[in-house]
């Protein structure tokens, strides 16, 4: 084992300089979504089993998966690591990745992602280092520290860089979510101008439509980059879970069941935890929107069954746990909120997070699925403005903020719902589900002249006008 410098000038404690060269092309097929993402890091631990960081990376793809199988493989490489580590002289940087992947696995996000931070201080071309701590700020609900992470390193970089735009669109999402909407739009299109099949920066722009409520030129925008897109891994069908959120708000339910049972769902047994977030969000959704999804929701059953007991991310947890709610196997949902229980009084980032509002999300799901609207919005209304700690996007946590005023409605405390809706509407001027349920509310407080006034405004949104 020797010290071999990649085209950044990182070191790596590798057998060949071929080997730094790969780890490297790893690292930029991660940031695009490639689909040979894991095959160039199997071949590349087939021929050199022994470089720390081929080890260290199998960890990290391991706990990106988000789910407990997954997790116990990546603990295994972890065990083995401080061994490896000595037998191959590793430098410091690797020794930072090992112990990074040991605090991930011991569920401590906060010292994994100060480890990561940390090494690209003294290494900003680290983009693995890079790329993890933006995920795991997102996961952590931090989005201001995901936009300084970035922020920090953009200046250090060559925009000559092959994978610049990637840190642009990275960029672009941290002040995306951070409500820079603007600014981040710009960041977000100059990456794709760079390339067009740079899904996450194509991602960071239809956020920011999505939250500047720009439906239509949403669905223009995602359909239109489709050919680019669409080769990327699953994270393909997250943007056409974005696309659906647009049609929503357009009332095209007929074009959201489609892009749902030809792509949303169409690799879920592949048992990666973003087709079931897509998934679930989606179809309680539309339910809220009033539409009948049919037996869509037992499809979710089989695989959401694998994760009862997963203690990695709540925010995908609850995920799973509406399709058990919602499918019908009560016996799996008890037993998984039972987990999500015994998982909030663990030591951990994630443990804490359950205490804090994730047990309480769960058990209102439940609730609020069960018709027990009041006890439901006892006990989530409290959470509300913790519920962000969750992680995932704004758009994505939006879901559990429409069940909170939908239980809210349905419980009839109609001032509270009142409220509520009008509190959305407040940033979601454009939103004809909140203008509907708005209306509703006005009718049942005998507000009629307002009543109907609403829910003109919520037809006036839909696209057949
Ligand atoms: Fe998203």
């Amino acid at each position: 084992m020797q010290q071999f410098a990649n085209a950044d000038g990182l070191q790596f404690t590798a057998s060949s300089p071929d080997s730094a060269a790969r780890l490297t092309e790893f690292g930029s097929a991660y940031m695009g979504f490639r689909r040979d993402t894991g095959a160039i890091l199997k071949s590349l631990r087939e021929s050199d089993p022994d470089m720390p960081m081929a080890q260290c990376a199998t960890g990290y793809l391991a706990k990106l998966f988000g789910s407990s199988n997954q997790s116990t493989k990546a603990k295994a490489i972890s065990d083995g690591l401080p061994d490896l580590l000595a037998r191959t002289g590793a430098n410091d940087r690797e020794r930072a990745h090992a112990a990074a992947l040991a605090a991930w696995c011991d569920h401590d996000l906060e010292a994994a992602t100060d480890l990561w931070e940390g090494i690209v201080l003294d290494h900003p071309q680290d983009s693995l280092a890079l790329r993890l701590a933006h995920f795991t700020h997102f996961y952590s609900g931090d989005p201001r520290r995901m936009r300084d992470s970035m922020a920090r390193i953009l200046p250090l970089w060559s925009p000559e860089h092959r994978d610049y735009g990637f840190l642009l669109g990275m960029y672009a999402f941290g002040l995306e979510e951070s409500g820079e909407y603007a600014k981040a739009e710009d960041y977000g299109r100059r990456a794709v101008e760079r390339n067009s099949a740079d899904a996450w920066s194509i991602h960071s722009v239809a956020h920011v439509l999505e939250m500047t409520e720009r439906m239509e030129e949403g669905i223009q925008w995602v359909s239109g980059l489709e050919e680019s897109w669409s080769g990327v891994n699953n994270f393909r069908f997250h943007l056409y879970w974005h696309r659906c959120l647009y049609h929503l708000e357009r009332g095209e339910f007929e074009t959201v069941l489609k892009l749902y049972d030809e792509q949303i769902v169409s690799d879920i047994d592949s048992n990666f935890y973003l087709d079931i977030c897509n998934a679930s969000s989606l179809l309680w959704r539309l339910e809220m929107f009033g539409i009948d999804v049919g037996n869509r929701w037992s499809r979710l059953l089989d695989v959401s069954r694998k994760h009862v007991e997963d203690t990695d991310l709540i925010f995908v947890s609850l995920h799973y746990l509406m399709a058990l709610i919602a499918g019908g196997d009560a016996q799996a949902a008890d037993r998984m909120i039972t987990n999500i229980q015994q998982w909030s009084t663990l030591p951990g980032t994630q443990a804490r997070v359950c205490a804090e509002s994730g047990l309480a999300l769960a058990r209102g799901l439940k609730l609020a699925r069960a018709g027990h609207h009041r006890e439901a919005l006892e006990i989530m209304g409290p959470v509300r403005y913790r519920l962000d700690r969750i992680g995932g996007s704004r758009a994505q946590r939006d879901v559990f903020h429409m069940i909170l005023l939908d239980v809210t409605k349905a419980s009839r405390d109609a001032l509270r719902a009142r409220g509520l809706f009008a509190e959305r509407l407040g940033h979601k001027a454009h939103s004809s589900w909140s203008w509907k349920g708005y209306g509703d509310i006005l009718e049942t407080l005998g507000q009629d002249d307002q009543a109907r006034e609403a829910r003109a405004r919520a037809a006036a949104l839909l696209a057949r006008n």
